[in-house]
């Protein structure tokens, strides 16, 4: 990574940059991928839409996660944004299970729409991607997916903010 005429000044601490950013509020989701290659998801919360036309989502997913071996492979994914009370469909995609290798799709009701990745009934909303584009930056792969496929419930979002769950009301 090259960073042109900036490279000599100071660097941004990476603690203190971590610490930052754990003030802000964020939705979480669960980011899945099912094909030829095999099934994966896990939790993130670094997912944004990208533009309305064409719809565009991204997801950032640390490179050593098996999700992205898959993902690059099944060519799609899916983005299920949770409701306040799916908490424990968060924990367990995080690997906060008291299992680690139990299977982590036994939380949640899930089906297939258009791609085949997981889709959680009753999520806050839930997008299913075409893989347009894969990129690694630092630790990090970032996905963004052509939306083919949305469907929402109007409910509470589950929030994360401070390392916690936040309530809103
Ligand atoms: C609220 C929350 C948000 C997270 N956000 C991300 C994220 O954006 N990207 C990521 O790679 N991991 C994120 N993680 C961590 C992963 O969920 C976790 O490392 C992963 O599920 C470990 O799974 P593994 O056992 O499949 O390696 C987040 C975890 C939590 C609890």
């Amino acid at each position: 990574m090259t960073l042109t005429k900036f490279e000599a000044l100071p660097n941004c601490e990476t603690a203190k940059f971590v610490t930052a950013l754990s003030l802000a509020a964020n939705g979480v989701a669960i980011v899945t991928t099912d094909g030829d290659a095999g099934r994966s998801g896990l939790t993130v919360s670094s997912m944004v839409s990208v533009c309305a036309e064409p719809p565009l989502m991204l997801a950032c997913v640390n490179s050593d996660n098996i999700f992205c071996e898959l993902a690059d492979v099944n060519q799609a994914f899916a983005i299920n944004l949770l409701a306040q009370s799916q908490q424990d469909i968060s924990n367990t995609f995080a690997g906060f299970g008291e299992d680690p290798d139990a299977d982590r799709f036994l939380s949640g009701s899930w089906v297939k729409r258009t791609t085949g990745s997981p889709i959680l009934e009753h999520a806050l909303v839930s997008l299913d991607c075409a893989l347009l584009e894969a990129t690694t930056h630092g630790t990090h792969r970032i996905y963004i997916g052509r939306v083919l496929s949305v469907a929402s419930n109007d409910t509470q979002p589950l929030v994360y903010s401070r390392r916690g769950y936040a309530h809103i009301s």
